[in-house]
Parts: C-alpha cells; structure tokens; sequence
C-alpha cells in the first residue's frame, strides 16, 4: 500500500520536479570543463566570454549542448542527463554570466532536442 502512494505520488508531481536544478546539473557535470575553462570551454562567470553566446541566444547554444561541438561532448559527456536539465545547466552558466534566461518551457526544450537532431552527427 504504501509503495502504491509513493508510486502516485511521483506520478502526480508536476513534470521536471524531480530533475535537477542548473546549478546541480553544473556541479554534477558541467563544473569539470567550464569552472576552469578546460580545452577553451566558456568559463563559469566569465561575463566577456560569455557575453557572445548570450547573443546567440538559447536557440543556437542549446543544441550545441545537447548535439556538442569540437570539445565539448554531447551533454557534456553525462547522458544520464534528460534535455531539460542540460538546458538548465547550459542557462545556469550563462546567467553567472551576465544572461538573464527564464526556466525553459517544456515547447523549447522539444525545439532544441530537434535543432540538435538535425545537426551533422
Ligand atoms: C569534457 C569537458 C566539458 C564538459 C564536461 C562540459 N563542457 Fe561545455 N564546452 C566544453 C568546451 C571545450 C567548449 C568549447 C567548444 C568550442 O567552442 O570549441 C564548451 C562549450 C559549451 C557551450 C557553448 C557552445 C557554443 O555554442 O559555442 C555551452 C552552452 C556548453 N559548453 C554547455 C555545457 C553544459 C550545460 C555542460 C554540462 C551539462 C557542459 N557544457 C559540460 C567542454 C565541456
């Protein structure tokens, strides 16, 4: 009985609840790379660096996340991670440096899995 409420009561929390915030999606994987600007990755709370990726917007910098570019591996090199956490980690980052991006919604995510779809594997 008591497995059947915890069974409903996971089922009934809001969608993304039980997924991790940006700043545990940083620590847990991003942090490797970004906080010491390993390989030339963007590093954490560097505002000039990141100042250009904000430019590009979530719509160009996301699906590099998920897809990855030159270094930087697919979700970071965790696939444990879903989109909606990569995307947080990726708007976690470029808030520490100087962003202002809103949590996504659940329509952006599905746009960037597919932006990230379509590139060149
Ligand atoms: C193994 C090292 C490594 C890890 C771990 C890593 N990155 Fe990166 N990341 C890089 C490197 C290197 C670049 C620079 C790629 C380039 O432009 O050549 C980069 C670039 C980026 C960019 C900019 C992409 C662009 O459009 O130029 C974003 C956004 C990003 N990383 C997000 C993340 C997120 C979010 C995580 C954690 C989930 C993460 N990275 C984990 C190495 C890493």
């Amino acid at each position: 009985m008591r497995l059947l409420i915890l069974a409903l009561a996971a089922f009934t929390l809001p969608a993304g609840a039980d997924e991790m915030s940006g700043a545990e999606v940083y620590a847990s994987t991003c942090h490797e790379c970004h906080a010491g600007g390993k390989d030339n990755a963007p590093k954490f709370g560097d505002a000039s660096r990141w100042k250009k990726l904000i430019r590009e917007g979530l719509d160009d910098i996301v699906p590099e996340a998920l897809h990855g570019v030159r270094k930087m591996p697919a979700k970071g090199g965790n696939p444990n991670l879903s989109d909606l956490e990569v995307a947080r980690g990726v708007i976690y980052m470029a808030n520490a440096g100087g962003g202002k991006f809103a949590e996504p919604t659940p329509a952006q995510v599905e746009k960037w899995r597919k932006k990230a779809n379509a590139k060149r594997r």
